[in-house]
């Protein structure tokens, strides 16, 4: 048995050069990502002079740990402790137990299962709308016509808010590459944002709640003294923020591999339930969220590796979910794989995605009425993705079709 004098004294984690936020990176993490998880359990990103954790096993721990890996110092790369920050913590994710215990409850109950059970048929007839509609093109582009048109209805009416395409995007794109460094990508969609900042503040307000959505819940929740006072726009942001560009990524992911493989088409068009497991399997292949960020609490070892106190650890989620040490030919997309509650692309531990009942129930009514009603798909041109510091997406996904 290994006594404390005995046991081998915990290394530095080996050193990595590569930019990770680079175009190059952003267009095809996986080499990166690879590098990342053989250098070690845990390893120092030069580039930003913090940790970075890639392996199944130490991406779960980092998440989950908040007596090690504290949440409250900001979710992204900046230390938001630190004199300058540049922005107020997110009153959800970015705070700890027991503070975010309390909140979450409070927002677990406004979005329960059975409230959001009650939004599918509205869902549906927005996914019928969309079908009929791409049925009659046979060609169109999935990004803006499938993924986007559904997305932007069902969530955006459900929170009660309006929220036109353009700006969606534009404030997405900051939003998530805001998370990352403060690089030129960053600052050019602040840009993009700058015209639209005075209708992105409203949007959150209570005046700008339509009647009977959940934002106007959170509001009620806060008059009865269940959120800290001046939180509910914020936390109406927080989903707006978390709740939109992710769906829709996923739902473009889960159609693009399905249009290299007729055969697994073939199995989603005779069984449309099966359209849940291939939304998990989508999202583990290539994870819309790939990059959060906590910081270490105080000097701790991870792996076998020495941390110091008070440094961020970059955590790489889709770099995790490709983990060869946790799953069988990880770089192959296949529907007949059980990844739900495994795959880490909804998180882990305290701040596991508080929306994941919704992002699914948008995804299985959308892609189950694609599946009934398709008979084949195929890519009409090769798609293309949208650089974002810590979002994965794609910009075009080109597709025809044939009805069933
Ligand atoms: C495929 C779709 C989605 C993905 C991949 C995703 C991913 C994630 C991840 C990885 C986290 C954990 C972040 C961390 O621990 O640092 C998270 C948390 C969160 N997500 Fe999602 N999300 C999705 C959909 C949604 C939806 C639809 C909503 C809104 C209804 C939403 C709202 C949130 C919020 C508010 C949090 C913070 C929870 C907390 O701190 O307790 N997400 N999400």
């Amino acid at each position: 048995m290994a006594t404390l004098a005995t046991r081998p004294a915990a290394s530095h984690p080996p050193r990595i050069e590569t930019d990770p936020f680079t175009d190059e990176v952003l267009e095809n993490p996986y080499p990166f990502h690879e590098a990342l998880r053989e250098a070690g359990p845990v390893a120092r990103l030069t580039a930003y002079d913090i940790y970075a954790v890639g392996r199944y096993d130490e991406v779960r721990t980092v998440l989950s740990d908040h007596e090690r890996f504290m949440a409250r110092a900001g979710t992204g790369l900046y230390d938001l402790r630190k004199p300058g920050a540049w922005r107020p913590a997110s009153p959800l994710l970015e705070t700890d137990p027991p503070v975010h215990t309390k909140t979450r409850t409070t927002l677990t109950r406004i979005i329960s299962p059975v409230v959001v059970r009650g939004w599918r048929a509205g869902f549906q007839k927005a996914a019928d709308a969309i079908v009929e509609e791409i049925l009659d093109r046979r060609e169109f582009d999935a990004v803006p016509d499938v993924a986007e048109a559904f997305v932007l209805t069902a969530f955006p009416k459900s929170l009660g808010v309006d929220m036109p395409r353009e700006n969606a995007v534009a404030v997405g794109d900051m939003n998530f590459n805001a998370i990352g460094p403060q690089n030129e990508r960053f600052r050019k969609s602040v840009e993009r944002v700058e015209p639209i900042l005075d209708w992105y503040q409203k949007s959150f307000q209570r005046e700008s709640m339509k009647p009977g959505g959940f934002g106007e819940s959170i509001y009620e929740a806060e008059d009865r003294g269940e959120l800290a006072e001046g939180s509910a726009g914020p936390h109406v942001r927080s989903f707006i923020r978390g709740g939109m560009d992710t769906t829709i990524a996923g739902i473009g992911f889960t159609l693009n591999q399905l249009a290299r493989d007729p055969g697994q088409w073939a199995a989603v068009h005779a069984e449309p339930a099966r359209m849940k497991g291939a939304f998990e399997e989508a999202i583990r292949h290539e994870s819309p969220a790939q990059t959060q960020f906590r910081t270490v609490v105080a000097d701790t070892e991870l792996g076998g590796c020495a941390l110091e106190k008070d440094t961020k650890v970059a955590i790489f989620m889709g770099a995790a979910n490709r983990d060869p040490r946790k799953w069988d030919d990880p770089d192959r997309f296949d529907i007949n794989r059980v990844t739900a509650g495994v795959h880490l692309a909804f998180g882990a531990g305290d701040h596991l995605c508080i929306g994941q009942t919704i992002a699914r129930l948008e995804a299985e009514v959308v892609l189950s009425a694609l599946a009934r009603r398709i008979r084949t798909i195929e890519l009409a041109g090769e798609p293309t993705y949208r650089l974002i510091n810590t979002l994965r997406t794609l910009g075009t996904l080109p597709l025809r079709v044939t009805p069933a």
